[in-house]
């Protein structure tokens, strides 16, 4: 148990929210971390809203203990019906990501959801504090999937945040394990979200291919492109050497977009294609050596993170 504000808003044992992930965390991922007491989200941003239905249903067949929500982009073509299948579902927790969470706010917060939004600067997290969100994730740069575009890392964005609202600051990017959790809590947030690390897991929905490129990387072999249109941090492939090449001599947003194609990510992420697909992960996937069971994650990063704010004070007199 580590108690902060996070656990006490979300009902959780540990302040660790495991992140919605486009083609990795469906219902099994999500259900696996809950049933560990953290958060485990669905993310809905890869979905129809008949399979966000589907997940949401599989979950709650599960009858855990644990809580989960839903992880739902904003920018998304489905959100307003997404939103609408949160609320239907009877869903008591959402993440939302990628615009301004401001229009859906009041009706989740009417149904008594906890809304807590993911954003990448202390400026925009004060605005989401003014449209009513219970709490705020700030990720920083380091992290996987789609990224802010001023490349503000984790150590310089969660204090500033931290000093900038009241709520509750979630921290995100580049965390993937109890060293920088403990981390995160002394910067003053309240918790952590957690994506690269729990990409490979064995409840990961990524393609195996996938989970093993992620065993091979470096922390060097990530890089963040499509700075212009939705800044992503994916992994170097044949298909990033032609984005790259494409930004390099000033391509317009048409050919990037042309370049990205349809299904580019699932073509990389959940069919495996290691070459043509587009591979979303962080800079923590050089951390990563082994696909532990999430549940196994979450308890190993919350009982190293306990022990190390345990012991900080010897190992200070030690160490300095
Ligand atoms: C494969 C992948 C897909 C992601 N998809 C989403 C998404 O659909 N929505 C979202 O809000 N964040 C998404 N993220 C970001 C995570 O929710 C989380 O904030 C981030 O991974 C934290 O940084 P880390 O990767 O260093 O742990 C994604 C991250 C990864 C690695």
């Amino acid at each position: 148990m580590i108690a902060t504000r996070v656990t006490e808003i979300f009902g959780i044992r540990y302040p660790i929210v495991q992140g919605g992930m486009i083609w990795v965390s469906g219902w099994r991922l999500a259900a696996a971390v809950a049933k560990a007491g953290a958060l485990g989200l669905i993310g809905a941003g890869s979905m129809t809203p008949d399979l966000l239905r589907e997940h949401i249903r599989k979950i709650k067949k599960e009858g855990i203990e644990g809580v989960w929500g839903v992880n739902l982009p904003i920018f998304f073509q489905y959100a307003e019906e997404m939103a609408q299948i949160v609320l239907e579902e009877k869903v008591r927790v959402v993440f939302t990501s990628g615009g301004s969470p401001r229009k859906y706010i009041s009706r989740f917060k009417e149904r008594g959801i906890k809304v807590a939004h993911v954003t990448a600067t202390p400026e925009l997290a004060v605005k989401c504090e003014e449209a009513g969100v219970d709490a705020v994730v700030v990720e920083g740069f380091e992290a996987g999937g789609h990224n802010g575009r001023d490349e503000l890392t984790t150590m310089v964005l969660v204090p500033q945040s931290v000093d900038a609202v009241k709520i509750p600051v979630i921290a995100a990017g580049g965390i993937f394990d109890g060293r920088g959790m403990a981390a995160a809590l002394a910067m003053g947030a309240s918790g952590v979200q957690i994506g690269t690390r729990f990409a490979a897991t064995r409840e990961s929905s990524a393609h195996e291919n996938f989970k093993r490129m992620m065993l091979e990387a470096s922390p060097t072999d990530t890089f963040l492109i499509l700075r212009k249109l939705i800044p992503a941090r994916v992994i170097k492939n044949a298909w990033y050497e032609r984005v790259v090449e494409a930004e390099k001599r000033g391509a317009g947003e048409e050919e990037l977009l042309r370049i990205i194609g349809e299904k580019r990510t699932k073509m990389g992420m959940f069919d495996g294609d290691l070459v043509e697909g587009e591979l979303q992960i962080g800079q923590a996937a050089g951390a990563i050596r082994d696909l532990p069971a999430a549940g196994e994650v979450v308890n190993a990063i919350a009982r190293d993170c306990e022990q190390i704010m345990a012991e900080m004070p010897g190992r200070l007199l030690r160490n300095q």
